[in-house]
């Protein structure tokens, strides 16, 4: 493409003719349309070819319905098309407090892959570990919370969405993980070798709340829905001018109310607190909002 304006200007320099390149490029077409093409080639029946998936390194995640036999040869059209191995049908939501993903491998060998996002591997097994796709922009605003030399806490670290963009990036000084299931755990670890920062993260494998500890922590991460239920443990592990990052459910009603909330609840343990952020993340049902919030925790 740039050729042409360069040899254009030397043509026209040199009062010699040009020629244009009229060579016919083929446009590659999206998947989609390559599936689309495929199924109506091939008369392969589907209720509603899916437009969207969601991407797992080496595996893609797809809504499919119908016959059996025309869904995985679907899946096998997605596969060869976007260029994965395995496709995984979504039969439902995420289930449990180990938050447990409802997928159906379709086609192909399954089982563990590697996604690379933010310049983080992380190592989990789609069908059996969930990774929200809506939380991207959570995982990347880690990297650059501030942690240099810091011990940090992260009290649901599930595979690391949060330590492994912090232990990467941030240089603290460790970063604390707590994990109820011991697959996640697992892979946690994995992910901490394969990022080179299997110095910086530990693993408590149980419940955080039994996790007891020598330190107080300058950052308290808590990653999960249920995190006012976590609080008084959280509080009694951050130390006075620590960062609490807590990820909860709000409904719209109550979106005006957050810091006032927090503020009542947090003085019961004869603390202050300052709120430092709070954003929506995305929306979860209607009128439930999943909300980030950092706070500043100090004696009162
Ligand atoms: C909601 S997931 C984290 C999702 C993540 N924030 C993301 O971006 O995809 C929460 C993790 O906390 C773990 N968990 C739940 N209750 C726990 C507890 N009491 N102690 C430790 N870990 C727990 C679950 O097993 C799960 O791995």
């Amino acid at each position: 493409m740039g050729s042409i304006p360069v040899k254009r200007i030397a043509a026209e320099r040199s009062g010699k003719p040009f020629r244009m390149d009229r060579t016919p490029r083929s446009i590659r077409s999206s998947p989609y349309q390559e599936v689309l093409k495929y199924a109506t080639e091939n008369n392969i029946a589907v209720e509603s070819l899916p437009s969207r998936w969601i991407r797992y390194g080496d595996a893609i995640l797809l809504n499919l319905q119908g016959d059996i036999a025309a869904q995985r040869k679907i899946a096998g059209a997605y596969a060869r098309s976007i260029g994965v191995s395995s496709v995984y049908r979504i039969d439902g939501g995420i289930r449990g407090i180990q938050r447990e993903p409802t997928l159906r491998l379709i086609y192909g060998p399954g089982g563990e892959i590697t996604h690379l996002e933010n310049g983080i591997r992380f190592v989990f097994d789609p069908a059996r570990i969930m990774f929200s796709p809506g939380n991207v922009n959570e995982r990347v605003s880690m990297k650059s919370f501030p942690a240099s030399g810091k011990k940090v806490l992260d009290m649901f670290s599930g595979i690391g969405y949060f330590s492994l963009p912090i232990a990467k990036y941030q240089n603290p000084e460790f970063v604390q993980c707590c994990e109820i299931n011991p697959l996640s755990a697992d892979f946690l670890q994995k992910s901490a070798e394969v990022n080179g920062v299997d110095g910086t993260i530990r693993i408590f494998r149980g419940d955080s709340r039994t996790f007891s500890s020598q330190f107080l922590y300058d950052i308290v991460i808590m990653g999960n829905f249920q995190s006012t239920i976590f609080f008084v443990k959280a509080l009694s592990l951050i130390r006075p001018g620590g960062h609490m990052i807590m990820h909860h459910l709000v409904s719209t009603d109550r979106l005006g109310d957050i810091a006032t909330a927090l503020m009542r609840r947090i003085a019961r343990y004869s603390l202050s607190a300052e709120i430092v952020d709070s954003h929506i993340v995305k929306s979860v049902a209607p009128n439930y909002y999943h909300v980030s919030t950092t706070l500043r925790i100090s004696q009162r």
